[in-house]
């Protein structure tokens, strides 16, 4: 869940749903007259761009850095084409089909979820691996889905159109949101497909992506975290690597070809196009592109954006997770049971804090805020420079930096994350607010037989809640979060379930936490279901949890009201800056930050000086395992099967040409989070890598790339098909990949 857990976190402060969707006619697709386009003259390494402007963008300097496909081989509406064979995995990450028959390769830190969830300690397949035999046994996981990019356009006229400047913001974005229901619907012909339009440029541009959603994806094999995740925390985020990040899922559908829910009677996927895999290695300079959905990137923040990040926004984050995270360890270390349970949660969690100490770091000595001045001292220069201009941007930046310092004083930052990371890293805290339904159940006077009807929802959700839930490693979670908001929150800003904490419990939050955890139905699975046996409408409005809950909530939705013009400023002064720089800046094509929409990074293998006199080479080999492994870290066990196979040498046809076995490299392609998984494909579109990271001399790169330190981290697609084949002995798997014969 590592990653999905985390879309969930961008909570949508103002969320215009359920507005009435305006039956309007929709311009002709003809009717759009695309502004024309010059190649990018960026360094051609950053940028996430859409692959429908490929050709118009990218094309040519792709072309010169070793690219062999047609355009049309990548990106074709009407044919099968390479796009075809990237999907989008479960919201969070990216997969990409590698057989006729729906086979993928992905991440196993994104497998890890289901990997997690399949376990137990019979089972334990986070430890062990797990190996399809058979399509009979790979294994169904629920709410996990892959969607395929069908078509995408450009909705921007549409959605402008509707738009007046004379508009405050809430209006404009009701607007926005009526248009946008009304393309979607559109979209969908009659529920085939699932569309999704988008903000580009801060709410610039819109754009129109249909999608083919499968939801039967099931798992077929992964490496032991031993292999899949060797290195662990300590190694994540960093260069050089040695961890074989992969997992194996595969595509269902109806008999009929169709996608369809979980069957047993479902078939393989018949791929409309799958991915060469190219075992023949790789050298320095070799053109690489990276296919995938990439989640989030904030290149346009301004100075004032990088100061907030530095000292509100990732100090906040880092000091809650990492109390959190050192919670669930004390327990995790002591059982198997909480070990497994907590697995995926806690990597999720670790990787955001590790990322964000990286994030503050680089931010400083990359003297980011710098460069952010230097870019709007430009900016303020070409506004200047016109009466016209003036008028329409000439407060931009001042309006930006004021709300920031309003929003400062207030304690928004700091405030708004510390909510988040609390009803994200605790399971207690959350709860309640999926159970607020049960009180007007509960005041409907329903009966017997209708009363349990109404409540079997309930119940069937709260299994999966209890599934990886450890009660006591939630209480220290919780002890955590409500100390730590008490350390470091201003007593004007503590929700007022601290009052409560004071008077009734001497300010003993541990005392106070026992109590809660005794007198809930809440906060265990047999408190739970022995009410829904007995419901009482009096006890669970009463209900401590829920009680705590609603107090926290409350004071973050007021926290939220009072600031929300604020924030609206701040939205519009936002969407002006970026489009005044583009338009101060008219020999640059700037690529749209990521938005989780289809990119392509195109870049070479690259190796990087991370600091002076230090040079990192493009790849590591499998020697490097045996020099990391360290049997008393759990982060750096070695299998001895895999140990023995390195020792002997044993690398099957997967070594190079000395002999050696590669394990993973790096390029210099732009790729974030949502990435993870994503196809690293050389100039002939075939396979030779997976992404799966990026490095810590370079971690403030979504907010500013850096060229010079900025790669991503791939494992070997040898490596891949090393453990595949020798280490699992998986020759089903190996037999239905598809080779190319020799490096042309
Ligand atoms: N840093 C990687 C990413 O966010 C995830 C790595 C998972 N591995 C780990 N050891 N936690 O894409």
């Amino acid at each position: 869940m590592a990653r999905f857990r985390w879309a969930a976190l961008k909570i949508q402060l103002f969320n215009y749903t359920h507005i009435l969707m305006m039956k309007k006619l929709l311009l002709p697709l003809l009717l759009f007259i695309s502004i024309s386009f010059t190649r990018a003259d960026n360094p051609p390494d950053e940028g996430m761009w859409l692959p429908m402007f490929i050709e118009r963008l990218n094309y040519v300097d792709m072309q010169q850095m070793g690219l062999k496909l047609t355009a049309q081989e990548i990106y074709d509406l009407n044919n099968s084409s390479l796009k075809d064979a990237i999907v989008n995995l479960g919201g969070f990450c990216t997969a990409e089909v590698v057989s006729s028959q729906g086979l993928l390769f992905t991440n196993h830190h994104c497998g890890y979820d289901a990997i997690q969830t399949h376990s137990s300690i019979e089972h334990d397949y986070l430890t062990d691996g797990f190996w399809a035999a058979s399509f009979e046994e790979e294994l169904p996981n629920e709410g996990l889905s892959v969607s395929f990019l069908v078509k995408m356009d450009d909705v921007t006229k549409m959605v402008m159109e509707k738009v007046k400047p004379e508009m405050t913001e809430t209006e404009r974005s009701a607007t926005i949101a009526k248009v946008i229901e009304v393309l979607k619907h559109e979209g969908e012909e009659e529920g085939k497909y699932s569309v999704s339009v988008k903000s580009f440029y801060n709410g610039n541009e819109f754009y129109r992506f249909v999608y083919q959603v499968y939801n039967d994806v099931r798992l077929v094999g992964a490496p032991p975290s031993a292999v899949g995740k060797f290195g662990g925390d300590t190694d994540n985020w960093m260069w050089p690597r040695h961890t074989g990040d992969f997992s194996i899922f595969r595509i269902y559908t109806a008999p009929d070809g169709s996608p369809a829910a979980y069957a047993k009677e479902n078939i393989p996927l018949k791929s409309k196009y799958h991915l060469k895999i190219n075992p023949h290695g790789i050298q320095p300079n070799d053109f690489a592109m990276v296919w995938g959905f990439p989640g989030t990137t904030d290149r346009f923040r301004t100075s004032h954006g990088i100061m907030a990040t530095i000292n509100e926004i990732n100090p906040a984050i880092v000091n809650l997770s990492g109390n959190i995270l050192e919670a669930m360890k004390e327990n995790m270390d002591a059982s198997d049971d909480v070990r497994i349970k907590y697995a995926s949660h806690y990597a999720g969690l670790a990787n955001f804090w590790k990322n964000k100490i990286g994030e503050t770091r680089g931010l400083k000595r990359l003297d980011v805020y710098d460069k952010k001045r230097e870019i709007e001292k430009h900016f303020s220069e070409w506004v200047n420079a016109d009466e016209q201009r003036k008028e329409k941007y000439g407060t931009v930046l001042d309006d930006i930096g004021n709300v920031y310092n309003q929003l400062s004083a207030m304690n928004f930052n700091k405030q708004l994350w510390y909510f988040q990371m609390a009803f994200y890293g605790s399971q207690v805290m959350p709860f309640p607010l999926a159970n607020q339904g049960m009180i007007n159940i509960l005041k409907s006077g329903l009966k017997g037989e209708e009363l349990q009807g109404a409540l079997a929802p309930m119940a069937s959700s709260a299994k999966d809640h209890f599934k990886d839930y450890d009660p006591d490693t939630e209480k220290k979670v919780l002890i955590a979060v409500l100390e730590t908001f008490r350390q470091d929150m201003p007593a004007a800003a503590l929700p007022d379930i601290y009052n409560y904490i004071d008077n009734k419990h001497k300010g003993n939050i541990s005392r106070y936490v026992d109590y809660l955890f005794n007198k809930s139905i809440l906060t265990t699975e047999e408190n739970y279901n022995s009410f829904l046996k007995k419901p009482s409408l009096k006890k669970l409005e009463k209900d401590p949890a829920l009680r705590l809950t609603n107090s926290f909530y409350n004071s973050f939705m007021t926290q939220m009201m009072t600031t929300g013009a604020i924030q609206e400023k701040l939205d519009k002064a936002e969407r002006l800056f970026v489009d005044g720089l583009r338009k101060a800046n008219p020999e640059k094509v700037y690529y749209p930050d990521a938005n989780s929409t289809l990119r392509v990074s195109f870049g070479k293998v690259l190796d990087y000086f991370p600091a002076d006199a230090v040079h990192y080479d493009y790849i590591t080999y499998a020697e490097g395992i045996l020099e990391k492994e360290d049997p008393k870290s759990e982060e750096f066990i070695v299998p001895a099967k895999l140990k023995e196979l390195i020792l002997s040498k044993n690398f099957g046809k997967w070594r190079d040409k000395e002999g050696r076995l590669p394990v993973c490299f790096i390029s210099n392609n732009d790729i974030t989070g949502g990435n993870s998984g994503s196809p690293v494909l050389n100039g002939n579109g075939e396979l030779i890598g997976i992404a799966f990271d990026g490095n810590w001399e370079a971690m403030s790169g979504d907010i500013a790339f850096e060229p010079a330190l900025q790669r991503t981290i791939n494992v070997d697609i040898r490596y891949v098909l090393f453990i595949i084949d020798k280490y699992a002995e998986s020759q089903r798997i190996i037999e239905e990949l598809d080779f190319v014969l020799s490096n042309k």
